[in-house]
């Protein structure tokens, strides 16, 4: 049965003084799909590790339902925190093969061995792997590995599933069934899960909600339209996808409904347009723009309802369409630009920003590029000089022991 987790000021510092986890708190009600997303480094596995049992926390609590796991004094091991895990590496025990991997995981609860064999047959063929039953880790590819190891996690219906970036050793086809499919099976089987990834669009593709982590904090947590829709910060912005960033000159006040007039600063500005004023801003004369890749489209440069002119630096074909990097005056790069026709590379082009896609934060300095390299797959421009009638530049982005079982 899945139960309600409370997780509450949990931190984690590390021997040797590495604060790893910063009062995050977080309840997940029973049966969501819940996506933890953060950059290398910004405690994914240390949280999840904590959840398992598998680290012991330095403050704080986890509570599983109405038992204490973690904190004040308490540390329950993994094994008796009634959850399963998959891992990025796979960890099936190379020395058995698909189908005791996966009835092992039944063994703790007192099924016998005939009876754990033929449930385990039963759930590698909803994965896919009846046929597979009898292989050996080393005689299975790794996607085949990692529907064992799925299988093995679903097969004690423990309610709670943790996955740390399952689908990061696969390749780019498989990864996409493959996130289907844990999908699908965990929500058949009713589990609350709580998966990582820095993957922004495996994170959004799966989640019910979406939690950020930054350096060690739940920065954000939401659904993931919301996220996008109202990242909490310029970080949690670049993270979730931008096309690009831009500085702006804020032309008036809030207009009464959350979005404000501004300007691009940078010759490349044909009109001003509206965004919508981020979380914690903007205060000043000044902001930069976050430009999410569903806000910019292309434009006759002839015409009158584009905002930006610039010229197209590169184009991709993308089966449904085609994604274009245009280069702006200052040398800033917007990325991700879709459109169904075809611009080719030289060719100038104008540019409408929706204000829908459109946030400003504070200017201040917030225009230091942040390190998220995927994000804007923009780069990093110097400032150029004050331009035209606006001063200013535009920046782009930018487990158990393995016992005898009879
Ligand atoms: N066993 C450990 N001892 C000391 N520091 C660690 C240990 N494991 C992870 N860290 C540090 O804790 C931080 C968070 O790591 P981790 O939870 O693995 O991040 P993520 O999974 O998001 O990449 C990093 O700075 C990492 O170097
Ligand atoms: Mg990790």
């Amino acid at each position: 049965m899945a139960e309600r987790i409370d997780i509450d000021g949990i931190d984690k510092v590390y021997p040797g003084g590495n604060r790893a986890l910063k009062q995050v708190s977080l309840a997940v009600e029973p049966g969501t799909f819940l996506v933890l997303l953060g950059p290398s480094g910004s405690g994914k596995t240390t949280l999840l590790r904590c959840l398992a049992g598998i680290e012991r926390v330095t403050g704080g609590s986890i509570a599983i339902g109405a038992r204490v796991v973690a904190g004040d004094g308490v540390h329950l091991p993994p094994e008796r925190r009634d959850l399963s895990m998959v891992f990025q590496d796979y960890a099936l025990w190379p020395h058995m093969v698909a189908r005791d991997n996966v009835a092992f995981a039944l063994k703790r609860r007192g099924v016998s061995r005939a009876e754990g064999r033929a449930t385990a047959d039963a759930m590698l063929t909803r994965v896919g792997l009846g046929k597979l039953a009898e292989r050996y880790p080393s005689e299975l590819s790794g996607g085949e590995q990692q529907r064992v190891a799925l299988a093995r996690a679903l097969v004690g219906d423990t309610g709670l599933v943790l996955c740390d970036e399952p689908l990061s050793n696969l390749d780019a086809d498989l990864r996409e069934r493959m996130r289907i499919e844990i999908s699908s099976l965990v929500r058949q089987a009713g589990a609350t899960a709580i998966y990582i990834t820095h993957d922004q669009s495996e994170a959004f593709a799966l989640a019910d909600k979406v939690g950020v982590l930054e350096k060690g904090r739940l920065v954000q947590l939401g659904v993931p339209e919301e996220i996008y829709a109202a990242p909490a910060s310029p970080f949690v912005a670049r993270f979730t996808g931008l096309a690009g960033e831009l500085a702006v000159r804020i032309r008036g006040g809030d207009r009464g409904d959350g979005t404000v007039e501004v300007e691009a600063a940078t010759r490349s500005s044909v009109r001003p347009f509206r965004a919508r004023i981020g979380h914690s801003g903007p205060t000043g004369a000044r902001g930069e723009l976050m430009v999410r890749p569903t806000a910019v489209r292309l434009c006759a440069i002839d015409g009158d309802d584009h905002h930006l002119v610039g010229r197209v630096a590169d184009v991709a074909f993308r089966g449904r369409g085609y994604e274009h990097a245009v280069e702006l005056s200052c040398g800033t790069q917007l990325s991700n630009v879709f459109a169904e026709r075809r611009v080719e590379r030289g060719e100038s082009v104008g540019l409408r920003l929706e204000m829908s896609g459109c946030l400003v934060f504070p200017g201040d300095g917030a225009a230091t590029i942040g390190s998220v390299e995927n994000a804007a797959g923009g780069r990093l421009a110097d400032a150029p000089p004050a331009e035209s009638t606006l001063a200013g530049a535009l920046q782009a982005s930018a487990v158990e022991e393995v016992g005898s079982w009879k």
